[in-house]
């Protein structure tokens, strides 16, 4: 348990990377949010011009900006990590990708004592914090809190509070549930690609990483990797359940693992045979299926791309963009997307049942609403921190902070809904 008192600490919230892409959008929105007397926000980063540079800018938004203390450091120099986390009651972090650049930050918060969140969506870097410092976040007390973004907020809160309206409503949690993308708009930046590159290139080197990376319960405890789950959707597929065609969503390789966790970490309150799925959900018809199927199709040739060396260079100098890149603001105020989790259950006098949630944003979902899901994280930490179980591990954002974050997110502007 925490032994450090939070007053000890200067600051209530360091954002680490606040000058890359999605770093300046969380510092946007921490500061329209907070008051900087009562948060007291720092920024972090590896180079003072740039974040100098960072500051005068928000300053023109915000005058109190100009009062946020600067914290220069680096991720490949831990003395300078153990400093910030020291000092720090919540780092939250944009510097990606995190393979590459977090292991010795999450390392530095878990001996500090610090509360952690980031966006990851790289499950082989989870796994690794997962096995090398749950057992010791757990003593400490440091909440580390992994895929506060688009990936996965949508899908494990809304799980989440779909289960919780199920066992109210029904007596009984749903024992399936499919997450369903429908329209969206958004777009991709530098760091997420370079993201997605890196664990392409890892999974190529490493047979183990491979192994990782298409365990459905990769980020389930020792001992309990196994359940009823399979492979995530990759072909186009009628759901007769749906009533409509599927294909493959993109990220169900991270969200779907960080969901099974949360059921795993919470103590089953989804039961041991619940089965979780993510899909993009199209038309019943034939335009359905064509679409469905061209999506499969280009993803399948994307990751493809991805893997050979020669396609994955001509792709990133030709059609990508590079570090610090990514959606203008009005192509980030032109995104949106909703998303329908559909279940189905049997309640405590044995009747079956279904029901729906819906979760939707009204910005770009990588970016201006992921601004929105991690600054809320840090804030959700760094204030309702007190009231939050459990206290200490590799946690995921239902695990960690539940309701109170739903509760959040609704109030800024995002529907979490259970009809
Ligand atoms: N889960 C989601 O929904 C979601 C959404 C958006 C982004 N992301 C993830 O967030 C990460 C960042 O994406 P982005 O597009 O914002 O990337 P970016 O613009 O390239 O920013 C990366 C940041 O990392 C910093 N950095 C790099 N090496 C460093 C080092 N050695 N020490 C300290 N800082 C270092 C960079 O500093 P400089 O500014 O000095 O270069 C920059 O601030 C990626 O991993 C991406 O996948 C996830």
């Amino acid at each position: 348990m925490k032994s450090r008192q939070d007053e000890e600490r200067r600051h209530d919230i360091v954002l680490w990377g606040a000058t890359g892409f999605t770093g300046s959008l969380v510092a946007e929105y921490l500061l329209k949010r907070t008051d900087t007397e009562e948060v007291r926000l720092a920024l972090g980063g590896r180079s003072r011009v740039k974040l100098e540079a960072l500051r005068r800018r928000l300053a023109d938004i915000d005058a109190a900006a100009a009062r946020l203390p600067l914290i220069v450091a680096d991720s490949h120099d831990r003395a300078s990590l153990d400093d910030m986390a020291r000092d720090t009651r919540v780092v939250c972090s944009t510097v990606g990708p995190y393979a590459m650049h977090g292991r010795e930050l999450v390392a530095a918060c878990v001996e500090a004592e610090a509360d952690y969140c980031d966006l990851t969506g790289e499950v082989q870097f989870i796994r690794a914090m997962i096995d090398k410092h749950h057992a010791a976040a757990e003593r400490s007390g440091a909440r580390i809190v992994h895929s506060c973004g688009f990936d996965s907020i949508p899908s494990d809160l809304g799980t989440w509070m779909l289960q919780q309206a199920a066992v109210e409503r029904h007596g009984a949690p749903l024992d399936r549930v499919t997450f369903v993308l429908g329209a969206s708009r958004g777009g991709f930046s530098g760091g997420t690609v370079a993201s997605l590159v890196n664990v392409v290139v890892e999974a190529g080197a490493d047979p183990e990483i491979r192994r990782v990376l298409t365990d459905p319960y990769a980020l389930n405890p020792e001992g309990e990797r196994h359940g009823p789950d399979g492979p995530d959707l990759a072909g186009a597929r009628f759901d007769r359940d749906l009533g409509c065609w599927t294909g493959p969503f993109f990220m169900a390789s991270i969200n779907t693992r960080v969901v099974r966790r949360s059921n795993a970490i919470l103590g089953w309150p989804y039961g041991r045979d619940f089965r979780y799925a993510e899909v993009t959900g199209f038309g019943a018809g034939l335009k359905g299926r064509l679409t469905a199927t061209a999506i499969a199709g280009g993803l399948g040739a994307f990751v493809g791309a991805l893997s050979w060396s020669p396609t994955r260079s001509a792709l990133q100098k030709l059609a990508l963009p590079d570090p610090g890149d990514g959606p203008d603001r009005a192509a980030r105020e032109a995104g949106f997307f909703k998303i329908r989790l559909h279940g189905r259950g049997t309640s405590s006098d044995g009747q079956p049942f279904e029901m729906v949630a819906h979760v939707a944003g009204n910005n770009d979902p990588g970016y201006g609403e992921t601004a929105k899901m991690l600054g809320e994280s840090a804030l959700c930490l760094a204030l309702d921190g007190a009231e939050l179980e459990p206290q200490g591990g590799i946690l995921t954002p239902a695990s960690c902070m539940g309701v109170r974050l739903v509760d959040r997110l609704r109030t800024a502007g995002m529907r979490f809904e259970v009809p």
